[in-house]
C-alpha cells in the first residue's frame, strides 16, 4: 500500500479541513486524523498513528483554540497545546517524518508597533499562548533541518465557527454589532494557508520559525467592516469597544501583526490581501452552509 504523504492532526477544524481539501485538490494523499483517532494527550496513541502510518510529512494544526477556555482549564492546555505536541515531535522524529506545526501570533505581547519578525522574543500574555509557545521549543528542540513552526493569526475558513461568521450572523437577524478596535492583526484564511503550508513542504526550505498570514492587516472592527462590505451589508453601523471592556478571562496582543517576509521569498509570493481572502470565504462558505442552517433565500 502506498505510504501517507500527509498526516493532518485537528483534522475536523477550521484549517484541518482546508488542509485535506488542498491536499485532495493536489492529488497527493493525506490522512486526518482527531481527538477520536488521536487525542494529543496520550502519546502512545500518537506514536502509534505515526508509526502504522509512516507520514512523510505531519502537517499538525490540531490544538485547544479556545483562548478563554485555555486561561480557565490550563492544565488540559498545557496537556494537549505543549505536551501533545512534544508528543507529536517525538514520534515525528522517530520515523523520520518531517513537521509542520502550526502556531499563533499570540506568541507575543503585542507591544511592538511595526510587524514581529521571526526572531522577535516570544512573551506571551494568555495560557493559550504559553501553551502554544511550549509546543513551539518542543518542535525546535528537536533541531531538525525540517520541522517547521508557522505561526499564524485571525484564522477563518468556510462551514466553521469564526468571526466573519458571527458577524453576518449578527448583521442578517438585525442585531447590533459592538467590534474592538484596539487590537490589530492580519486576518489569514485557511485555504490560502493551506495552499502555502504545502507549498512550504513542497519547496523544502531549512527549517525553522515562519509567519504566515494573508496581506494587510486591521482591527476586527476593520475585519468586520470589510466583511460587511463583501456581503453587501455595507451600510451597516458597527458600534465600537475597546478589549478591555469585554472584561475576558485571557489577554489579547494589542498589535500582532506578523511579518511574513521569510515565508513570502521562498514561496515567491506573499499570500493574497485579506479583503480579497474575505470576498472567496464569502462565496465559499456559502456553499457549505447546510439548508435551513444560517443560509438566506
Ligand atoms: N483560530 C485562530 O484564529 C488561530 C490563530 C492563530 C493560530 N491558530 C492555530 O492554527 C491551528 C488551527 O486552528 P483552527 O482554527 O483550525 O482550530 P479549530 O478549528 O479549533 O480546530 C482544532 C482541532 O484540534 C483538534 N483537537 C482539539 N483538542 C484535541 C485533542 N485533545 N486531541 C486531538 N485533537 C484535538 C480538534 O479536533 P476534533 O475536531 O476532533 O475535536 C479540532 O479539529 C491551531 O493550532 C491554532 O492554535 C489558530
Amino acid at each position: 500500500m502506498a505510504r501517507t504523504e500527509f498526516l493532518v492532526t485537528g483534522a475536523g477544524g477550521q484549517l484541518g479541513r482546508a488542509l485535506l481539501a488542498a491536499c485532495a485538490a493536489r492529488g497527493r494523499s493525506a490522512l486526518g486524523v482527531g481527538q477520536a483517532t488521536m487525542p494529543l494527550h496520550d502519546r502512545a496513541a500518537i506514536r502509534a498513528v505515526l508509526e502504522r502510518e509512516r507520514p512523510a510529512v505531519v502537517l499538525h494544526g490540531g490544538a485547544m483554540t479556545n483562548v478563554d477556555g485555555c486561561e480557565t482549564d490550563p492544565l488540559a492546555a498545557y496537556r494537549v497545546n505543549g505536551l501533545g505536541t512534544a508528543w507529536v515531535a517525538e514520534a515525528a522524529a522517530a520515523v523520520g517524518a518531517s513537521l509542520v506545526y502550526v502556531s499563533t501570533d499570540f506568541v507575543f505581547d503585542g507591544t511592538a508597533s511595526t510587524p514581529y519578525p521571526i526572531d522577535h522574543a516570544p512573551k506571551p500574555l494568555s495560557v493559550y499562548g504559553a501553551s502554544k509557545r511550549l509546543g513551539e521549543e518542543a518542535v525546535l528542540g528537536h533541531g531538525r533541518a525540517d520541522f517547521h513552526v508557522v505561526r499564524t493569526s485571525w484564522v477563518f475558513g468556510p462551514g466553521g465557527k469564526n468571526f466573519p461568521r458571527a458577524i453576518l450572523d449578527r448583521a442578517r437577524s438585525g442585531q447590533p454589532l459592538k467590534v474592538v478596535t484596539d487590537q490589530i492583526g492580519r486576518p489569514t484564511y485557511t485555504v490560502d494557508l493551506a495552499e502555502a503550508l504545502l507549498d512550504l513542504c513542497g519547496a523544502k526550505p531549512a527549517g525553522g520559525v515562519w509567519h504566515a498570514a494573508n496581506t494587510g492587516h486591521c482591527s476586527w472592527h476593520g475585519f468586520a467592516q470589510a466583511v460587511l462590505a463583501a456581503a453587501g451589508l455595507g451600510a451597516i453601523e458597527i458600534g465600537t469597544q475597546t478589549g478591555a471592556e469585554l472584561k475576558r478571562p485571557a489577554a489579547r496582543p494589542a498589535w500582532s501583526v506578523l511579518d511574513s517576509s521569510r515565508l513570502d521569498t521562498a514561496l515567491r509570493r506573499p499570500l493574497p490581501h485579506y479583503t480579497d481572502a474575505i470576498r472567496r470565504w464569502l462565496a465559499a462558505d456559502q456553499a457549505a452552509t447546510p439548508a435551513g442552517g444560517n443560509k438566506t433565500y
